[in-house]
């Protein structure tokens, strides 16, 4: 659970990277003047693709390009597609359909399958679904331009190359759905480890990290944009790692000098914090194997990153753990859970779990249950086990836990995480927290929806704050996950 690798870090090369990355704007445009093609782009699954999306924006603006909210009048349709779980893949078939219906009306549409199913089933989707012109595989972004002119010229077009270099680090992507206050920026791409339920390897590749000046650049240029909240994205963030380029995996080969500067998770943390002090920075997801306390001192040390942990487990039971090959023990998860709540108290964590993982008992569920008792987590993403061609347990283990069972199991889970909420959700009554204020209640047009840094949502009355405002709220009330409050004045943030 220690630091992998010895890195002697150097705070001279920090310094250096905020300082060349102060000056300096991009202006990127919604909707580029001039440009006559409508883009319809669709986003399933994680937010990678969302971002990923966004990247593919910039891209086709360059290519004449704006884009359009409504399906009927676009000229192109790229859906961004999930694999992760049979279930996500069924929703995308259908939503093709409907494009069809489309089509039908307006023949000339072309639509384009992006993301993991394109990676995972290549040529397959050309001829399965006769709907789609265009097939792009996630680390062929950059191909587009010369994809689409072939379907400009009537032939299909497919590339699902998977890439050892692309980061997409030099694309400033265009903002699409933004509230003009939270964005991702995405910092590793890819994912080396090889759990054994998961698609992600097979379809994003080996795992690579992004240059660190290109990242703190995009958080500079969002902060003068007036964005005032970022998250970093990767499969799995702690194993960001960068020595100037390459693989994680050869860094044993770097040289003496590139190991010296190497940049790693806890490095990125700080370099972000520091450059735009007042930002508030979030990350997603982390992988408990990888996790290191450096990444909670430096949480601990700086007031803008927000204090709250995703540390997806799948499950409590040492035996299922190994058979999906997450490298950890439930001990060790225990200790991080310690340190974190040691450095600091206040830190929220949420979880990932998979219920009915092949073999699965009735003992290693309990096990599951005791372990989300020991953490009460404050939320988390709770799935049934969903087999997937191709990854070591679809191929090697039989899918044997019963249906009826995971749905229980899943059940069990989702009830006891919902108590777990609540009790977490009630440990904000009667405190003042900083809400950054993202967007109008759902509920109410009259109300303020925001989070606080450790991720909770609170609503509250408008008053004369706006959108982008930090603003201190006192909680009087919730519900099992939003609070209520009142705002008491600016923060110190503002
Ligand atoms: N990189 C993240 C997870 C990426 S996938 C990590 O470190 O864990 C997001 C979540 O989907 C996983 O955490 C897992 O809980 C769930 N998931 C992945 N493959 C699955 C499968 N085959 N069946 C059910 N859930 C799955
Ligand atoms: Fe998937 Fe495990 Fe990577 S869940 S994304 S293989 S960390």
């Amino acid at each position: 659970m220690q630091a992998q690798y010895d890195l002697r870090y150097t705070r001279q090369l920090m310094e250096k990277i905020i300082d060349e990355t102060k000056q300096g704007e991009t202006l990127v445009l919604d909707n580029k003047e001039g440009n006559q093609r409508k883009l319809f782009i669709e986003s399933y699954g994680c937010a990678m693709n969302f971002s990923d999306s966004e990247i593919v924006a910039s891209i086709l603006s360059n290519q004449g390009y704006n884009t359009t909210k409504v399906l009927e009048e676009a000229d192109l349709v790229l859906v961004n597609t999930c694999s992760i779980r049979d279930k996500a893949e069924q929703t995308v078939r259908k939503r093709l359909q409907e494009y069809n219906a489309v089509k039908r009306i307006n023949p000339k549409m072309k639509v384009g399958v992006l993301g993991c199913m394109a990676e995972r089933l290549k040529t397959k989707f050309l001829e399965e679904e006769k709907i789609v012109d265009l097939v792009v595989g996630p680390d062929a972004y950059k191909d587009l331009p010369n994809l689409l002119a072939e379907v400009d010229e009537g032939r299909d077009a497919i590339n699902v190359i998977l890439s050892k270099e692309e980061t997409y680090g030099d694309i400033s992507p265009v903002r699409l759905n933004s509230n003009g206050v939270t964005a991702f920026v995405s910092i590793t791409r890819g994912c080396d480890n090889m759990c054994t339920f998961c698609v992600v390897p097979f379809t994003r590749g080996r795992e690579r990290s992004r240059d660190p000046q290109s990242i703190v650049e995009e958080v500079n240029d969002l902060w003068s944009k007036g964005f005032k909240e970022i998250t970093l994205l990767g499969q799995n963030v702690d194993s960001y790692l960068w020595y100037g380029g390459g693989l994680k995996k050869d860094f044993d080969k770097a040289s003496d000098l590139q190991k010296a500067t190497a940049v790693n998770f806890a490095n990125l943390l700080e370099l972000c914090a520091k450059a735009q002090p007042k930002m508030r920075i979030r990350f997603s997801t982390s992988n408990p194997q990888d996790f290191t306390i450096d990444v909670i001192e430096t949480m601990a040390k700086y007031n803008n990153i927000c204090k709250h942990i995703h540390l997806p487990v799948q499950s409590g039971s040492d035996r299922i753990l190994k058979e999906m090959n997450r490298l950890h023990t439930r001990e060790e998860y225990f200790s991080i859970i310690d340190n974190i709540r040691r450095l600091i108290p206040e830190c929220s964590i949420s979880q990932d779990l998979i219920a009915g993982f092949p073999t699965e008992t009735e003992q290693d569920h309990q096990d599951t249950l005791s372990l989300m008792e020991y953490v009460k987590y404050n939320f988390g993403y709770m799935f049934t086990y969903s087999e997937r061609p191709g990854t070591l347990a679809g191929r090697k283990m039989e899918d044997d836990v019963p249906e009826e069972t995971k749905k229980r199991r899943l059940n069990d889970i989702v009830q006891l995480q919902r108590k777990h909420s609540e009790i977490r959700t009630r440990q904000h009554l009667n405190k003042t927290v900083e809400i950054l204020i993202e967007k109008e209640s759902k509920k109410s047009d009259l109300e303020w929806s925001g989070r606080t840094s450790d991720n909770t949502v609170a609503v509250f009355p408008k008053e004369h704050y706006k959108v982008g405002d930090f603003v201190n709220v006192h909680i009087t009330d919730c519900t099992s996950a939003t609070l209520i409050g009142k705002a008491v004045g600016y923060s110190e943030n503002n």
